[in-house]
């Protein structure tokens, strides 16, 4: 029984990385500007970078506007950050989910646009003492604009270089949060596929959004940030691998880790598996939960916790909320599995959202190799009951 298990469920995955030197591992996570969670509360010993989010280009000047209150929000970040032990490096985010995606079309189509935003966004980042600028435009919407942003990479790392001379100082990082997976291959608009020549040749590497993948929004339960799917491709393997196969190098691809769960409405509270019928958002600020409200969830209404073998995540019900969410043990799974496809690392989405006591943030530090330092690793992840077994070793 336990080999039939094993034999159905494992994992196994081969992988050669390159040989050249690795870059150096990227564990880090989104600050969102926050007075119950400051930058102080942040255990940097846990990440190597901490980004700031957001920033937004003024729409008539394309330049990033800074207000007095953010100015002095921006410097305590970045000075907080900095004398912490160990110090972190800092990057400033632009745009974000609530940003007005026309706005950087606009910005990316024309050079002279391009021009005054890139050199605000070098400016700014350089006056308040960051190490890096990320672009998060959520999303170019077809092969035009995906062009642009091509060329918009392209003369930042041009502006980059530039100022690095300049200052003589270490040129800042270049990074862009994207979409799970390298096209657009379940919205209704033709097919379109991110610039990956230019993210190769400019960009640090790319933030993978392999989260909220399912919400409310759908009628039926799902696995928010499930590695596997089954049935459809909606899924973070799905996405990490279309990246890869779609030409971007795995040391420039780092995964994405929600720190919250989505909640949903049960139809019917004895049917609570994944894919039950739903009527709407569960408990929680529009259907989602920070995960350390998961866990006071599960604790106060004695919520059943369950873990699904198929999608390798985990959710809890109790009367007719459903809550599908990532937890240490899921989280190790999926650090696992980016280990074995060689990539940069991952990000959290987003500081304050963990446990006091970091449980998931603390996962990827863990008795797993360093991420980065692969050779040949074999994973093979199953769960029976409640329990998670894993095991990660190298050829
Ligand atoms: C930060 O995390 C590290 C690694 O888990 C731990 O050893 C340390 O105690 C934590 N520091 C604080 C202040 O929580
Ligand atoms: C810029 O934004 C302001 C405030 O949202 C708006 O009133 C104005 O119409 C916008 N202008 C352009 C050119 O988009
Ligand atoms: C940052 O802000 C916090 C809270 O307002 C304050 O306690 C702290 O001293 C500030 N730190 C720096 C370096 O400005
Ligand atoms: C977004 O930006 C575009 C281009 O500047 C502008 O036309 C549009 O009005 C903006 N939308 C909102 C909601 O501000
Ligand atoms: C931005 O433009 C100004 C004015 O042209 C120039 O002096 C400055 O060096 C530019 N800054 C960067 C970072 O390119
Ligand atoms: C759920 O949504 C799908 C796709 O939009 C639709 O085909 C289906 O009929 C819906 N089911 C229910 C129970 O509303
Ligand atoms: C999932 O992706 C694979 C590879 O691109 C494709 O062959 C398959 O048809 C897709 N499955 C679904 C359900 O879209
Ligand atoms: C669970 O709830 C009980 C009482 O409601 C409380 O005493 C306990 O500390 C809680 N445990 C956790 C892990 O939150």
């Amino acid at each position: 029984m336990i080999n039939h298990i094993l034999l159905t469920t494992a994992v196994i995955i081969f992988a050669t990385c390159h040989t050249t030197t690795l870059s150096s591992p990227v564990k880090a996570i989104y600050w969102s500007e926050n007075q119950i969670f400051p930058p102080s509360s942040i255990n940097t010993s846990l990440f190597t970078h901490v980004y700031y989010a957001f920033l937004f280009p003024n729409n008539l000047t394309y330049a990033l506007h800074v207000s007095d209150a953010t100015a002095s929000t921006l410097t305590n970040f970045t000075t907080t950050l900095r004398a912490k032990t160990p110090p972190v490096k800092t990057i400033l985010s632009i745009g974000g989910s609530n940003s007005n995606a026309s706005l950087f079309a606009l910005i990316a189509s024309t050079a002279a646009t391009r021009a005054s935003f890139i050199n605000s966004t070098i400016q700014v980042s350089r006056t308040f003492g960051f190490d890096g600028i990320d672009l998060d435009w959520e999303f170019p919407r077809d092969s035009n604009q995906m062009n642009d942003l091509g060329q918009l990479f392209h003369e930042w790392r041009l502006a980059i270089s530039a100022d690095a001379v300049a200052t003589r100082r270490p040129p800042l990082l270049l990074t862009a949060a994207v979409y799970f997976a390298v096209d657009f291959f379940l919205s209704s608009t033709p097919p379109h596929k991110y610039p990956v020549d230019s993210i190769n040749q400019n960009v640090d590497w790319v933030n993978v959004m392999s989260y909220s993948l399912r919400g409310p929004w759908g009628n039926v339960t799902g696995a928010p940030s499930g590695l596997f799917d089954p049935i459809q491709n909606i899924s973070v393997s799905f996405g990490l691998q279309s990246w890869i196969q779609g030409g971007v190098v795995p040391e420039k691809v780092v995964m994405g880790l929600p720190l919250y769960g989505m909640t949903w409405q049960l139809q019917d509270p004895n049917v609570h598996g994944i894919g039950s019928d739903a009527t709407g958002p569960g408990p929680g600020l529009n259907g989602a939960m920070a995960y350390f409200q998961v866990v006071e969830f599960n604790n106060q209404s004695g919520a059943k916790v369950a873990y699904d073998v198929e999608t390798r995540s985990v959710y809890s019900y109790s009367g007719s909320s459903w809550v599908g969410y990532d937890d240490p043990l899921t989280v190790t799974v999926k650090v696992a599995y980016a280990q074995a496809l060689c990539l940069r690392g991952y990000f959290f989405w987003a500081a304050g959202f963990d446990t006091s006591d970091w449980k998931i943030s603390t996962q990827g530090l863990g008795n797993l190799h360093e991420i980065g330092d692969c050779v040949k690793l074999v994973i093979c992840a199953f769960f029976i009951k409640k329990t998670c077994y894993l095991d990660c070793w190298r050829e």
